[in-house]
C-alpha cells in the first residue's frame, strides 16, 4: 500500500479587510462584544463578484508551485466549500476550467467546516489504493456575499470571512505523511447551524416570502454548537493521537479549525496542552468553514511554529455536526 503526503500548501484571502468597527457601522454590534465572544478583530470580504474559483486559484497555483508538479500532473480536484458559484455544478468544475486541465476528474464535498479533513481523508485514501499519484484539495469560502449583515443577522455574520487555501496530496517517497484521517457526524443536529433556503420541498425553490423571513440566510443555535465543539475537537485530537502511539508531549502542533477563540481555549485546557501548542489565527480572518485549516496550516508555516518532520493534529467541528482530525507528520 502506498502512503500520502501533503506536497505543497498555498492559500489566498480577498486584500479587503473588514475590521469589528467596520461592522459596527452597519449593524448594532461592538469590537467589544465580538473580540471577547470569539477573540476575531477583523476578516476579509471581497469587494466585487468573485466566484470561489477564482479566489482559491493563486493558493491552487502556489500548491501545484511548491509540490513541484506540473498541472497536468493533477489527478483528481477536490473541492470543500459551502458558498459555490452555483448550485451546480460544483465548484471544482469552474476551478478546472480556470486550470485548463481538461479530463481530470472533479469532485465538491458539502461537509462544512470539516470538509477540509474530508477531504484529506478522500485523498488520502485514492493514493494508498495507487490509484492516484496527486490530487488536488481546496477549502475555499466567499461567506460575505451571502450573510445577513443587518442587525437581526449579527449573531452569525459577525463571524465568518472570505479566504481560500490549497494542497497538493501526494504519493510520498519520504517520512512526511498522512498518519491517519479520523471522520464523525451526527445529522440529528443539522439543523443547528445551517440555511434553510432555497429548500428542495417546495415549488418554487424561493419565494419572496422565503426571503422576506430571511430564510436565505445562516442560523445558528451558538449555545449548542459551543457545546458540543468542545467536547467533539478534543475527542478528534485524542483519536489521532491514540491511532499512532503519539503524545501530547511529542507533537508540535494541533491546528483546529478556526471557530472561536473561546472553542480554541477549551480544547487547549480539555487536552492539558499550553495555548502556544494549538494554532490560531481567527483574529485575522473570522472563521472561514472549509478553508480556515489550511490557511491556518499556510499562516503557522510561515510564523515558524513547524517544519519539516514534525507531528501536527489538525481537527475540525462544525455545521452536519460533522467533526473530524488528521495526525500528520510534516
Ligand atoms: N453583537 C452584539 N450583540 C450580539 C451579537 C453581536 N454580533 N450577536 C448576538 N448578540 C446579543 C444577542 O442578541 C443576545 O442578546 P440578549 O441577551 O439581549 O438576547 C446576546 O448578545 C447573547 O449574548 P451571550 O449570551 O453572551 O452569547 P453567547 O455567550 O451565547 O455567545 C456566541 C454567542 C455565538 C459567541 C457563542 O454561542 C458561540 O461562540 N457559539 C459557537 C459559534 C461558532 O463557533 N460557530 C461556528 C462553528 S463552526
Amino acid at each position: 500500500m502506498y502512503r500520502s503526503k501533503i506536497a505543497g500548501l498555498g492559500a489566498n484571502v480577498p486584500e479587503n479587510v473588514m475590521t469589528n468597527f467596520d461592522l459596527e457601522k452597519i449593524m448594532d454590534t461592538s469590537d467589544e462584544w465580538i473580540r471577547e465572544r470569539t477573540g476575531i478583530q477583523e476578516r476579509r470580504f471581497v469587494t466585487q463578484p468573485c466566484g470561489a474559483a477564482e479566489l482559491a486559484l493563486p493558493a491552487v497555483l502556489a500548491a501545484i508551485q511548491e509540490a513541484k508538479i506540473d498541472k497536468a500532473d493533477i489527478d483528481l480536484i477536490i473541492v470543500a466549500t459551502i458558498t459555490p458559484e452555483h448550485l451546480f455544478p460544483g465548484t471544482s468544475s469552474f476551478l478546472q476550467a480556470l486550470l485548463e486541465i481538461p479530463y481530470a476528474p472533479t469532485l465538491d464535498i458539502r461537509v462544512q467546516c470539516s470538509g477540509f479533513i474530508y477531504g484529506l481523508s478522500i485523498a488520502d485514501q485514492f493514493i494508498k489504493t495507487g490509484m492516484y499519484e496527486n490530487i488536488l484539495l481546496v477549502g475555499v469560502e466567499i461567506q460575505s456575499v451571502g450573510l445577513d449583515l443587518s442587525t437581526a443577522g449579527r449573531d452569525t455574520a459577525v463571524l465568518f470571512g472570505d479566504g481560500a487555501g490549497a494542497v497538493v496530496v501526494s504519493r510520498s517517497d519520504d517520512d512526511s505523511v498522512i498518519a491517519s484521517t479520523h471522520l464523525f457526524a451526527d445529522g440529528t443536529h443539522a439543523k443547528d447551524l445551517w440555511i434553510d433556503a432555497p429548500v428542495g420541498y417546495e415549488s418554487p425553490r424561493i419565494t419572496n416570502e422565503m426571503l422576506d423571513q430571511r430564510r436565505q440566510y445562516p442560523s445558528m443555535n451558538g449555545r449548542q454548537v459551543f457545546k458540543h465543539a468542545v467536547t467533539r475537537f478534543p475527542e478528534a485530537v485524542i483519536a489521532a493521537l491514540d491511532a499512532n502511539g503519539w503524545t501530547r508531549e511529542g507533537i508540535k502542533l494541533v491546528v483546529p479549525h478556526q471557530a472561536n477563540m473561546r472553542i480554541t481555549e477549551a480544547i487547549a485546557k480539555r487536552l492539558d496542552l499550553p495555548l502556544e501548542k494549538v494554532y490560531s489565527n481567527i483574529h485575522r480572518y473570522g472563521n472561514t468553514t472549509a478553508a480556515s485549516i489550511p490557511l491556518a496550516l499556510y499562516d503557522a508555516r510561515r510564523e515558524g511554529k513547524f517544519d519539516k518532520g514534525d507531528q501536527l493534529v489538525l481537527a475540525a467541528f462544525g455545521s452536519g455536526f460533522t467533526w473530524s482530525s488528521a495526525a500528520v507528520v510534516w
